[in-house]
Formats: C-alpha cells, sequence, structure tokens
C-alpha cells in the first residue's frame, strides 16, 4: 500500500479516496512478470486456425469465387465462403445498431478489407498462404468516399441488400427546442459560426482482435474464448445468431490488452471462427493482424459538424446549434444505446448555463468500415465536447475575451445541480470554478499569457489552450438504455468464505483499468475485509452474473454500486448472524468497519472472519436467515454519473516546419469519491496521451477509390513517449448523489477533455496568422499550410 497523497501539491489536501486508497495493482505481478493471459495465448489439444480473405477494393459485385486450389494446399482443413454460410443461415449478422452486416461477402464488397473467405489450416502459415490460391472476380463499382456526397442524387446505393433501399440514408436524430433556439439566436448580439470536422480515428489496442472457438459435436456446448468487452451481450447474441441454446454456450474474456471500445462489437471473424469449430470439430483460433484490426474493425468519430454559438456581447452565451453528418460506414454498426442513434452527442451544451440549444444529426453510409464505437468515450460525447469546447474558444477570439474568463462566466453555478440542460439530461453534481481556478493556478495562467505575449513579440509561435468538459457516463438506466434490447444493469454476486476470505463475481470486464484492485477496494470499504483477502471474478459468463459489460466508463458508475450494495447486503445478513451468535437482538448491534459489537459494550463483538465461519457453522440461524455469507445484486442506475475537468494545454510550434510540441499540460478531474488514486492516474495519463494523438496525429482517411491510407502504423500514427510532456494532474471531488460511494466514471475522462485542449493551444498559437479553426490532426504539413492563409479542402 502505497503512502495516500496527491499526485501534485498544488492540487491541495482533499485527496481522501476511500479505503486502502493508492493500493498498488493486484494484477500488476503477473503483467509485469508477462503472465497475463491473452486470447491468443490459448492453445487447445487439435487447435486449427483460421485467416480471412479480405476484399481489395471498396465497391464491387462478387462475379465468382473458386476455392478449388486453396481447398488443396496442405495442411488446409476447410475455406468458407459467403454461399456456405448463406446455407446455413449464418450470412449475416445482426448489428449493435439493428442493421444487419455482412459475414462473408455473397453479393457485393462494402468496403475495402471485407471478409470475402475464411480458411481453416493446421497453422497461421498454412492458412495465410491458402488465401492467395483463392480466385475471386470482382466487377468494380464506383465507391461512396465522402459523406457530403452520399445522398447525392444518383450517388451509388450502398445497401441495396435492404429491401426498397434507395438512397444512402440511415437516420436523421434530434434533441432540444429548434424553436425556442432559433429564436434566441435571432435576438443575439453576436453569432458565429465554424464548421468542425471530427475525422475518422481508430481505438488501436495493442491487442487486436481475437476468438478460439470450441464446438464440441456431443453435447453440443460452445466455449468461446474472445477480446470482448461485454461477455454476457456476446453470448445472448450469439444464441440468437447461432440457434445453440445459451445455456451451452459459455464466453471467456480473458486478460485483454485494451480495449477502448474497439471490443465492444460482434466481429465476423468471431462468428466464423465459431463455424470454422463446427466444420472441422476442432477447436479453431483467429487472430486478426494490425492491419486488418485498423482496416475492417469498428473505427470512430467521423462527424462533420455544423456550428453555431450565440451570445451578448458582453461574453453571456446564450445558445448553441449544431447540424451533424456522421459517416457510419457501409453497416451501422454503431455500439450505443437503441434509443440514441447519435449516442450521447446531446450532451453538447457541455458545461454551459444555456437558454437554448438544438442538433440535429444525420446518419449515412458510405464504402468505408462500419463502426462507430465509442472509443474511449460515452458514446459520442468526444465529438460533442470538441464541438462546444472549440466553438466556446471561437466565440472568445471574436469577442476579444480571454478564454478562461469566458468560460468562468457562463459555468453552470453549483446551486444549479441537479442541473437540467436544455437537450434532456440532468446533470447530477457539480462544482466547476474551481477546478477550473485550480488548473490556472497550477499552470501559472498569468504567467504563462505574459510570455506569450513576449514571445509573439519576437515572432515565436506559444499558444495556450484550455477545454473544459463535463461527461455523461455510467449507461443506463435500463427503462431508457438498452444495446438491441438488453437493459443496461450490471450484475455482483459476494461470497465470504468459512475463513473470512471472499470472491466477489461482476459482470463488467476489465481491459486494463484495475478492476480486480478498485472493486476489491470497494468491498473491502464495506465489510472491513482486507482487500487481498477479496478475489475479484470476471470475464467469463460461467462465473459471473449478468450485466452489460464494460464500456463508456461505466464500471464504476454502474458495477462499483453493484459492489457496494452487494457489500452492504452481505453485512446487513452479518448483523443477524452475529446477533445469533452472541445471543442478542439484531438491532442491538452496532457496525464499526469490519465487525459488529453490542451497543455500549465494544469489548464484546465478532469480526467478519467470526461471522463467516459462524454462518457456515452450527450455530441456530434466525428464521428466515439461511446459512452462509452471501448475496446478489443486480443494480440499475438511477442516472448517469457527470465527472468533469478542466484542462490546460500549452504547445510551442516551429515557425519553420509547424511541428507541434506539448510543453506542458495540466489536467484536473473531478470523478467524485475517488477509489485508487494512483488508478485513476494511469486512467488520465493514458487518456491523454490518446487526445495529444488524436489531435496531432491520428486520422484514417481513403482515397478517391476508398483504398484505406491508415492501414498501418506506418501510416496511422500514435503517440509514444516522445510525443508527450509530464503530465500535470489534479483533482477536486464533488460525489454523485445517487451513486452509494459517491464515485463517477473515470477512465475516459481524458481522451474526451484532451484534443479539444490541444487543438485550442494549436490555433491560439497561430492567432497572429488569423488563424481561427483548423481540424485534426494537426499535423506539421497542416499547420504549416494554416501558416500560408490555407485549409484543406474537404
Ligand atoms: O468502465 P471503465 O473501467 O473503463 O472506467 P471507470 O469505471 O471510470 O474506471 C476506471 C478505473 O478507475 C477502475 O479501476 C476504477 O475503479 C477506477 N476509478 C476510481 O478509482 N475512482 C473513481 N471515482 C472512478 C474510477
Amino acid at each position: 500500500i502505497l503512502e495516500d497523497r496527491p499526485s501534485n501539491p498544488a492540487a491541495g489536501d482533499h485527496d481522501r479516496p476511500i479505503g486502502h486508497g493508492r493500493m498498488q495493482r493486484k494484477e500488476d505481478p503477473r503483467f509485469v512478470r508477462g503472465k497475463g493471459h491473452y486470447v491468443d495465448d490459448i492453445v487447445l489439444p487439435g487447435m486449427l486456425h483460421g485467416a480471412i480473405l479480405r476484399a481489395p477494393v471498396a465497391h464491387a459485385r462478387l462475379v465468382s469465387i473458386d476455392t478449388t486450389a486453396a481447398l488443396a494446399h496442405p495442411g488446409v482443413h476447410a475455406v468458407i465462403t459467403g454461399t456456405d454460410l448463406q446455407a446455413l443461415g449464418l450470412a449475416w449478422a445482426p448489428t449493435l445498431s439493428m442493421d444487419v452486416q455482412a459475414v462473408l461477402v455473397t453479393d457485393k464488397v462494402r468496403f475495402q478489407g471485407q471478409e470475402v473467405a475464411f480458411v481453416v489450416a493446421d497453422d497461421r502459415y498454412a492458412a495465410r498462404d491458402a488465401l492467395e490460391l483463392i480466385q475471386v472476380e470482382y466487377d468494380v463499382l464506383p465507391p461512396v468516399v465522402d459523406a457530403r456526397k452520399a445522398m447525392d442524387p444518383g450517388a451509388p446505393v450502398i445497401r441495396d441488400d435492404l429491401e426498397g433501399r434507395t438512397d444512402n440514408h440511415i437516420f436523421d436524430w434530434e434533441a432540444g427546442n429548434k424553436a425556442e433556439t432559433d429564436a434566441v439566436f435571432a435576438s443575439a448580439d453576436v453569432v458565429v459560426k465554424q464548421e468542425i470536422v471530427y475525422p475518422r480515428v481508430h481505438p488501436a489496442p495493442m491487442e487486436t482482435c481475437g476468438a478460439v472457438a470450441d464446438f464440441d459435436p456431443i453435447d453440443g456446448r460452445l466455449i468461446l474464448y474472445e477480446t470482448t468487452q461485454a461477455p454476457h451481450a456476446h453470448r445472448t447474441l450469439f444464441a440468437m445468431v447461432s440457434g445453440i441454446p445459451e445455456h451451452k454456450i459459455r464466453v471467456v474474456s480473458p486478460d485483454i490488452g485494451g480495449g477502448f471500445g474497439n471490443k465492444v462489437g460482434i466481429y465476423p471473424g468471431y462468428i466464423l471462427a465459431v463455424v470454422g469449430s463446427i466444420v472441422t470439430g476442432k477447436p479453431v483460433k483467429w487472430v486478426e493482424d494490425r492491419s486488418e484490426n485498423l482496416m475492417s474493425t469498428s473505427f470512430a468519430r467521423d462527424y462533420i459538424m455544423q456550428g453555431e454559438i450565440a451570445a451578448t456581447r458582453d461574453g453571456k452565451i446564450l445558445a448553441l446549434r449544431t447540424n451533424v453528418l456522421a459517416d457510419h460506414g457501409a453497416f451501422n454498426a454503431t455500439a450505443q444505446p437503441t434509443k440514441y442513434p447519435a449516442g450521447f452527442f446531446h450532451i453538447f451544451t457541455g458545461s454551459y448555463d444555456l437558454a437554448a440549444a438544438h442538433c440535429t444529426v444525420t446518419g449515412v453510409y458510405t464504402n468505408k468500415a462500419p463502426g462507430g464505437v465509442a472509443y474511449a468515450c460515452s458514446f459520442r460525447v468526444t465529438e460533442a465536447v470538441y464541438l462546444v469546447e472549440r466553438m466556446v474558444d471561437i466565440l472568445a477570439r471574436k469577442l476579444e475575451m480571454d478564454p478562461a474568463e469566458l468560460r468562468l462566466k457562463n459555468f453552470i453555478k453549483k446551486e444549479q445541480f441537479p442541473y437540467p440542460n436544455k437537450t434532456g439530461w440532468e446533470y447530477d453534481s457539480g462544482d466547476y470554478e474551481p477546478t477550473m481556478r485550480l488548473s490556472m493556478k497550477m499552470a501559472g495562467y498569468d504567467e504563462l499569457r505574459r510570455e506569450q505575449k513576449e514571445k509573439r513579440e519576437r515572432g515565436e509561435l506559444m499558444g495556450i489552450g484550455i477545454s473544459f468538459f463535463t461527461e455523461t457516463v455510467g449507461a443506463g438506466p435500463r427503462k431508457d438504455m438498452d444495446i438491441l434490447g438488453l437493459g443496461m444493469a450490471d450484475g455482483a454476486e459476494l461470497r465470504i468464505h468459512p475463513t473470512g476470505k471472499a470472491v466477489v463475481r461482476i459482470s463488467v470486464q476489465s481491459q486494463g483499468q484495475g478492476h480486480e484492485t478498485t472493486f476489491a477496494q470497494i468491498v473491502a470499504e464495506e465489510i472491513g475485509i482486507p482487500p487481498e483477502d477479496i478475489d475479484v471474478v470476471h470475464g467469463d459468463t460461467d462465473q459471473t452474473p449478468f450485466g452489460l459489460g464494460t464500456y463508456g466508463s461505466r464500471s464504476t458508475p454502474v458495477s462499483g454500486a453493484a459492489v457496494a450494495l452487494v457489500a452492504r447486503k452481505v453485512r446487513e445478513k452479518a448483523r443477524f448472524i452475529a446477533a445469533a451468535m452472541l445471543e442478542t437482538r439484531p438491532e442491538d448491534l452496532e457496525w464499526e468497519k469490519g465487525r459488529w459489537f453490542v451497543k455500549g459494550d465494544p469489548s464484546v463483538g465478532k469480526t467478519m472472519a467470526e461471522i463467516a465461519m459462524g454462518a457456515h457453522g452450527t450455530v441456530a440461524l434466525p428464521e428466515g436467515i439461511d446459512g452462509n455469507l452471501d448475496a446478489e445484486v443486480t443494480y440499475d442506475p438511477p442516472n448517469l454519473t457527470f465527472p468533469f475537468g478542466a484542462y490546460i494545454c500549452v504547445v510551442d510550434i516551429d515557425p519553420g516546419t509547424g511541428h507541434v510540441k506539448v510543453r506542458r499540460f495540466i489536467a484536473v478531474d473531478d470523478c467524485g469519491t475517488r477509489i485508487n488514486p494512483m488508478i485513476i492516474e494511469g486512467q488520465i495519463h493514458g487518456g491523454l496521451t490518446d487526445g495529444v494523438g488524436m489531435a496531432l496525429m491520428e486520422i484514417i482517411e481513403f482515397d478517391a477509390e476508398g483504398n484505406c491510407l491508415g492501414g498501418s502504423l506506418m501510416d496511422y500514427l500514435i503517440p509514444t513517449a516522445m510525443e508527450v510532456p509530464d503530465w500535470e494532474t489534479g483533482f477536486t471531488v464533488t460525489p454523485s448523489p445517487h451513486h452509494p460511494i459517491g464515485a463517477k466514471g473515470v477512465g475516459e475522462s481524458a481522451t474526451v477533455g484532451s484534443p479539444p485542449a490541444v487543438v485550442n493551444a494549436v490555433v491560439d498559437a497561430l492567432a497572429p496568422f488569423g488563424v481561427v479553426h483548423m481540424d485534426m490532426p494537426c499535423t506539421p504539413s497542416r499547420v504549416w499550410e494554416a501558416m500560408q492563409g490555407r485549409t484543406r479542402p474537404p
């Protein structure tokens, strides 16, 4: 257990995490020794290997496939095509957005990298070699690459598989009040507009996606080891698609090497591994390579946003409105709650108290990989925060106001919480000004502005960027939120063994966030057993209660609450058992951490370990109390939690090359009650690195023919330690009023909040050139073009 101290002295002395605070991660001994156990580490007797043939073009009719030579290749056991799947009724699978996606192409290729055939062989090499022997004839069609042209009359119709489809339109969605917002805009002193593009990026986890399917034809059982963030939801969907009864399917998600939303969806590769196992009667492993991951699994963002902000001349922000064009690729496979086709984008009013707001979102198909996942964010909150935080900066420039001052003037006030915003959210709690002021104090904001002024006089390019974000994390409640009809709630089970050691079983699944530590800490806090004595079991549907899984920073808000409540339930049961053991009445007992004792006589009591033994022993238990010391709950959250933060980024730009260097980054986060500050800082460091990557380097572009230009880590650049500064983190604590321990989510805050801080800093540095906006990523060539007064054509 490390010393419980704030990471930055300037943050002040309000670090009061629960219980064991900065406890070192229980999972690290295996990770730092290279003993993690990932899907690709699984080796089963007789296991075969699968490889996928992928389409080289973005849009084409499939004329013919000849698999004869591939089948004859040594070591090959099966070559599966779309026609084979059609016969099994498995050629198409439902997506998480109620669309369908081809598992293997039957009629038409719809994006470059789409799955065309599956080879199963003795090893990966034979499988890959056989792919090259499959002869495919394509009739190439013109692709739709630009979402802006997807709805043009005469644009090629991508989804002609859908009956009656004559265009590429998916949905129109809106939130807020249009008439009210238009009226506020019509009478405002100042209105500014800006088109803002959040480009297509990829979660790019270190471990790519993969599965090992083991179907036993004798008893009809399927064990599927899978890189998934949501094992229970996957099991239900596999049962619905395959016809294998759900109780005969076990999904195991072992250690996961990063998810970031990439491992929420069900990819054709997972289904093909299952089909391969059924066809060959052997276990089949499929693990994609890096290019397959970048080209075909879920992308993120790809929003073209028309932003407008209205204000008074003295800087009172009145209203926001936006129209968004959302590029969903070839299949609508976005992962978000059913009622919200644009996810939680309608939190785009941010941290400000507005008179009105309105947004519309139109989704379209293009010949690009499907997805639209919540990449390290809660369902499009990243796009929302980027829009509002860029618009506020653009307004500050127009009004010639300091961007920090403009934000401070417009924040929702502490006394306004719970705050109903104009698009239907109720923010649970917040106190924004102290958080903003702390970040400014840590940054030395006034001094930075003085330094910038001096540097500008010398022609040096220094920029200071601010972002203040509010997130909405922890989806449900189940009455409002579901994925494919499965309500967003989570279960927890807690069992104390006779010797006082415990096991807590949860339905969420860690991908590196340290749940084995923090969930044990929550139980330890509630029942007083040391966290070392509490095992956290997750990632196996045979071993854990049903729940919707880990994404959108929902583990702590939802499952963390479930764990606190199940521990309280066990504590209450322990009271009755202790009373029986002490031959007194339950109401005469009082709790202190770890033990029930007789009111007024603290020397007479029973510890949790003694009570656990008593529960399994021979003492006569009261009516209604069965033996054992255990409980289970399903937690349906009453609302989401609304963490927030203030970020300040300082950049220097080389005027000769346009290279942006992030010199400093100050991040003050408020995620309510903190469980493990060390883990929180780790989450923030990772998220900030992600954010710098998106702001400066990451983009998946396509050429006019629909070729993916970001299909390798030579082209899709992700940040390393070289690109990031020493992070300066601080925090404030505003507990959630409805969460049992007051915790809000934090896993994705930094990815959400940091891109606008970096871009605002870059644009600030370029102010002497008259630049008011530039689209991400701010690569040296784009910055240089902006300095020349040029922007890229859309
Ligand atoms: O769902 P996900 O685990 O990605 O996100 P999260 O619930 O925000 O949690 C990320 C990690 O930070 C977990 O280990 C949490 O338990 C921990 N955390 C914390 O220590 N205190 C909080 N208030 C929130 C999260």
